[in-house]
């Protein structure tokens, strides 16, 4: 019940709105109620023909004849007319009764929709925050489709039926409780008897729900999968086709979809009982009623209007009940949902921020890397294995190595994409991990090896999240990057759209973009994974010369392919399987005949520079 108490936190910051909720379904209730006595003389009118004489209570008005009084009083009104006209009088009353309780229900739900809403907005903007705040090795073995559905299905799931039971349980108890306060005014005996058998309809239906929150939880992660499946799918289109693996795909979905259905099939079977299931048991207790009751007024125990009227109490009871089973239903799904949202708010943070961080806001001296280790999760070998190298502020580091060789990890390390298993990365001197995050994150600017754009106009993407950037400093940037030409071709110039993920655009391009990014942020940190192709040799050399530009004076770790980037490296460390095996400059590494001999005899073979 964990979740449920953290729901009734959220629901802490609507507490107006939930007062008056709250408050229109107690005149709801209130209302529904009262018609039940106003319904006694209307029934009376018609089985008699005539209406009771009002008799006046013989004690002094008090709350416990409350009712005797309000009888007497109604009668007395209604003693004078006709029998048509007190007809119309009663008709009149059951009328505004009836108009009141569904105005009251209006209100009810009028105020619940914020409430609902709002609790669903809340989620979702927990939700966000926490995505973007966990760490990067938090989605290496995630599924992207089973985030996707904790964020829509699972959040409308918590909408749909925990928030829209809400309601539900809170007004059919009181409808209940009221309905059963007339009937025992009306017969002990009866109700008492209606009770039993009510509570033994609702132990029986309780047993089967037990089971539906397990399989709840199942139908979530299935579709959790499906989803991936969709996504991955879609994004890869491309290789899809070429491969034709159009139909290896669809068989591996089929089977996931056919389970999907499956454990539907299940669920709702066992939620759909609820309904067919109550209503059996409701027509049984209401005929067993009857028999029991007609007895009752056959020997005139109770006026055969008052038992109609106990009738009506009772179907008053009937469908409050059921809702109020159903909503029991409902809220057991719901929980399934809560528990994955939940599951993700919680998630242990693994990059914690220490307690006070240093702040950080000039790279001096450097970046010491001591014996660094790290392993990603569930690897079996170190992906980078007791490296330690020494970055000199302003200088240019190429990391050079074949393909899996660990560059790009060890990028991500400086970046504080990941932690280090174990040994230290320095800056200036202080390791990373006592650094305030956004601190050493303002220092740098990243280009990764494969360009992320979003969905949104070229300027933005360059922008992107930089606050304060004048059209004058875009343009810089993009000028830099050997961007602004293909730019200003574009329909819209730097307001054009580049598509979901940049698809509107080539890979050069993409890339020019991304750079002109990390240009427009003049960090003093450039982390740069160079792309092995995607541009032409013509803006090639382009980017070539702006890069050499960002970097002169700017401490640069770069991720190095084109012989260029490496000779003009100040440093150069190239890594085999992990391990640091050679740095020094161009000239001291070509003289030493080793590894980094070897990798640029192989390099210039393809390369032409
Ligand atoms: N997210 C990850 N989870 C698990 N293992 C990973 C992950 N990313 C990379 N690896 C593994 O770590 C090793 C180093 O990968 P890395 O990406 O650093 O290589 P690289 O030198 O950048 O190669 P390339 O030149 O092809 O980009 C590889 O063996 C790779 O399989
Ligand atoms: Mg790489």
């Amino acid at each position: 019940m964990g979740s449920f108490l953290r729901l009734v936190t959220l629901l802490k910051n609507y507490k107006l709105p939930l007062a008056l909720h709250m408050m229109s379904n107690l005149l709801m209730a209130l209302f529904t109620v009262f018609s039940l006595p106003a319904i006694i003389p209307f029934f009376q009118l018609f089985l008699n023909q005539e209406l009771s004489q009002p008799v006046r209570p013989e004690e002094p008005f008090a709350f416990s004849n409350a009712d005797e009084y309000l009888k007497f009083h109604f009668l007395s009104w209604l003693d004078g007319m006709e029998q048509a006209e007190a007809m119309l009088m009663m008709c009149f009353i059951i009328i505004a009764l009836f108009f009141l309780k569904n105005f009251f229900h209006y209100m009810a739900l009028f105020f619940l929709a914020p409430v609902r809403n709002g609790v669903v907005h809340d989620l979702r903007s927990m939700l966000f925050d926490r995505i973007l705040a966990m760490p990067v090795s938090y989605f290496d073995d995630k599924q992207k489709g089973d985030l996707m559905s904790r964020f829509s299905m699972d959040v409308m799931e918590v909408e749909n039926s925990i928030l829209k039971s809400l309601e539900k349980a809170v007004r059919e108890p009181l409808l209940v409780v009221g309905s059963l306060l007339f009937m025992l005014y009306i017969s002990p005996g009866l109700t008492l008897f209606v009770f039993i058998l009510i509570l033994v309809t609702a132990l029986i239906i309780g047993g089967i729900s037990q089971q539906l929150k397990k399989k709840s939880t199942i139908v979530q992660q299935t579709l959790g999968r499906l989803l991936s499946f969709v996504e991955e799918s879609i994004s890869g289109i491309k290789v899809v086709k070429a491969f034709r693996a159009e139909g290896f795909l669809q068989g591996r979905f089929r089977e996931v979809n056919k389970y999907y259905k499956y454990v539907l099939n299940r669920v709702l079977w066992r939620r759909d009982l609820s309904s067919p299931l109550s209503e059996f048991m409701g027509i049984t207790v209401v005929c067993m009623l009857f028999y029991v009751g007609a007895q009752s007024v056959f020997r005139g125990e109770i006026s055969s209007e008052a038992f109609l009227a106990f009738l009506l109490a009772f179907f008053y009871i009937i469908n409050p009940s059921k809702n109020f089973a159903n909503a029991y239903y409902s809220i057991q799904k719901g929980m399934a949902g809560l528990q994955r949202i939940e599951d993700l708010l919680l998630a242990p943070d693994h990059m914690p921020e220490k307690g006070n961080p240093a702040p950080f806001k000039e790279l001096k001296k450097g970046i010491r890397l001591e014996n660094v280790t790290f392993e990603y999760n569930g690897a079996e070998r170190a992906a980078i294995n007791n490296v330690s190298l020494e970055v000199k502020a302003g200088t240019t580091t190429a990391l050079v190595g074949r393909s899996g060789s660990g560059k790009s990890t060890l990028a991500d390390l400086v970046a504080r994409f990941y932690d280090v298993s174990s040994g230290r990365i320095l800056m200036d001197g202080v390791d990373v991990r006592d650094l305030k995050l956004s601190d050493l994150r303002k220092m740098m600017a990243v280009v990764s090896q494969e360009p992320v754009l979003f969905n949104d106009t070229i300027k933005n993407n360059i922008i992107f999240g930089y606050g304060e950037a004048s059209m004058e400093a875009v343009e810089r940037a993009a000028k830099m990057a050997n961007a602004h030409d293909f730019i200003m071709e574009t329909s819209d110039g730097y307001e054009s759209g580049v598509g979901d993920r940049g698809n509107l655009l080539s890979g050069g391009q993409k890339q020019r973009i991304a750079l002109a990014r990390a240009i427009l942020r003049d960090p003093p940190l450039l982390i740069l994974d160079e792309a092995t192709s995607a541009l032409d040799s013509e803006s090639e050399k382009l980017v070539q010369k702006a890069l050499e530009e960002v970097m002169r004076g700017r401490t640069s770790i770069v991720v190095a392919h084109r012989l260029s980037t490496i000779k003009n490296a100040d440093q150069i460390a190239v890594l085999s399987e992990g391990e640091l095996v050679e740095a020094g400059s161009h000239n001291e590494l070509m003289d030493k005949r080793g590894e980094y001999y070897k990798f640029i005899n192989l390099q210039s073979l393809s390369d032409s520079d």
